[in-house]
């Protein structure tokens, strides 16, 4: 039964020492087997963020799969963000660094979905282009007969209460080739608030992981998820920090 720690949205710029020591403590004790990361690992991707975050995730001591998020890329260096959006971030990246993991019947896949430009105000939606849905299909299909598990930075879909975001370009195709290859469930973050809900009916789980360590949110507390997959089935546990310790609860599908 593969145990997956699934972080996200880390910000480190803006995260509390006390809270990271006090979160790697609560994912070291839980002992996973893997840790997916689906990003914003830094608030402004400078070098010094990125140095941090990873010096953070290799100290959890589990096969890391880390994705990039929108704030992984520069901001408000629009000459960065268009010409080589992507530079820090592979600077930053270990040389040994995973696109997928395998454990134990379940394959974990990542899947970029970060953009550095919209049509619209929202810049930081995301996309996944039809190149990356190409190379997923390709994934995908090498991974026949496992539980998939894709992990990726922006939900494909947002429930009521965060509709004024945007669902990245192309989420509903993404969503139509998930379904028709049976992957199980999208690990993903970036707005900063636990919640699981299905894709459609028939379709994959989305869970979304709370942020790690940003202030920033819609206060929902900082946390992580616990990630089990037990005969094809997922639970997830989050692990929220709330009064200066940590409580577990079960996360359940919305609606
Ligand atoms: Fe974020
Ligand atoms: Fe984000």
């Amino acid at each position: 039964m593969p145990r997956i720690a699934h972080l996200s949205d880390l910000h480190f710029g803006e995260a509390s020492q006390a809270l990271v020591e006090s979160l790697a403590a609560d994912v070291i004790m839980a002992q996973p087997d893997a840790v997916a990361v689906s990003g914003d690992l830094t608030r402004r991707a400078s070098r010094d963020e990125f140095a941090r975050a990873y010096a953070f995730l290799e100290m959890l001591g589990a096969p890391l799969l880390v994705l990039p998020g929108n704030h992984d890329i520069p901001h408000g260096n629009l000459v960065g963000r268009f010409m080589h959006p992507k530079r820090r971030w592979q600077r930053a990246r270990p040389e040994d660094s995973a696109d997928q993991l395998s454990l134990d019947g379940t394959r974990l896949i990542g899947l970029d979905t970060v953009s550095r430009a919209q049509w619209h105000l929202d810049w930081s939606a995301g996309g996944i282009t039809l190149e990356r849905r190409v190379r997923l299909a390709a994934e995908l299909e090498a991974a026949r007969g496992l539980d998939v598990i894709v992990v990726c930075h922006h939900p494909l879909r947002h429930g009521a209460w965060a509709t004024a975001r945007r669902a990245p370009r192309e989420a509903g195709a993404t969503i139509e080739l998930l379904r028709a290859q049976g992957v199980k469930a999208v690990l993903c973050g970036h707005l900063h608030q636990a919640e699981m809900a299905r894709l459609n009916p028939e379709g994959p789980l989305q869970v979304i992981a709370p942020s790690a360590f940003s202030p920033r949110g819609l206060n929902a507390p900082n946390g992580w998820n616990l990630v089990a997959v037990e005969k094809g089935e997922l639970r997830v546990e989050t692990r929220e920090f709330l009064s200066g310790g940590w409580r577990g609860r079960e996360l359940l599908p919305a609606g």
